[in-house]
């Protein structure tokens, strides 16, 4: 199998992964992974991620030209803004999966974190979590604001909207998305109760061993 082929494999078993994880919904959430060559497969626009087609995946250019495969998403600028800054960058996971969501929908004192360092797995995986304001989906305004932010963060949260998360592979990138859930989860339950996140130090030598 190509390696191409092999890619639009893997979109469809983590779109499932995802959806059957309730981490998507509906037809909200995309995926998309770069190719050897620039070119880029995104899932398309208005698909349900549970019940993806290989073969219809579109495949657009680093331009964001269609190159193959049904029209892309919306957000498709937004996952080539973060591949154009992130060199290292192989897979983009963006969803609207509900305590990030949540998240995103408050209103945030730290706008360069919007989550505590509460745990050494949120640090490693997804790291500092800027928040960008709100922009409609689609509008290519909120790809030049993903751009401004996706140089120096592997993951940002988009004001009343939900996350970008970034990863070498579409494993890893789904891996950090997951992270980041569970930590939005654990701050709602953590509430109003006194927490301790870590420290500065403990924060800066997860990041020295662990290569953020
Ligand atoms: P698309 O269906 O165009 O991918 O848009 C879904 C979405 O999540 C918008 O942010």
């Amino acid at each position: 199998m190509s390696e191409e082929n092999h890619l639009r494999e893997e979109i469809v078993r983590y779109g499932r992964l995802l959806y059957d994880r309730r981490l998507a919904h509906g037809s909200a959430g995309n995926l998309s992974v770069r190719l050897a060559d620039g070119s880029v497969l995104v899932t398309p626009t208005n698909s349900s991620l549970g019940f993806l087609d290989p073969a219809r995946i579109s495949k657009v250019s680093s331009r964001g030209e269609l190159l193959a495969g049904d029209p892309p998403s919306k957000e498709a600028f937004f996952h080539l803004a973060v591949y154009d800054q992130r060199p290292t960058a192989g897979a983009v996971v963006h969803l609207h999966s509900t305590y990030s969501v949540a998240v995103s929908c408050l209103c945030l004192e730290h706008t360069d974190d919007v989550l505590p360092p509460l745990t050494a797995y949120h640090v490693m995986r997804v790291g500092k979590l800027p928040l960008l304001k709100y922009y409609r989906p689609g509008d290519r305004a909120l790809a030049e604001a993903v751009r401004g932010a996706a140089r120096d963060h592997k993951a940002m949260m988009l004001a009343n909207h939900g996350p970008i998360v970034s990863g070498k592979t579409l494993d890893e990138a789904v891996c950090a998305y997951e992270e980041l859930e569970e930590t939005a989860k654990l701050f709602f339950i953590l509430g109003d109760r006194k927490t301790s996140p870590l420290t500065f130090e403990a924060v800066a030598e997860i990041n020295t061993v662990f290569g953020n």
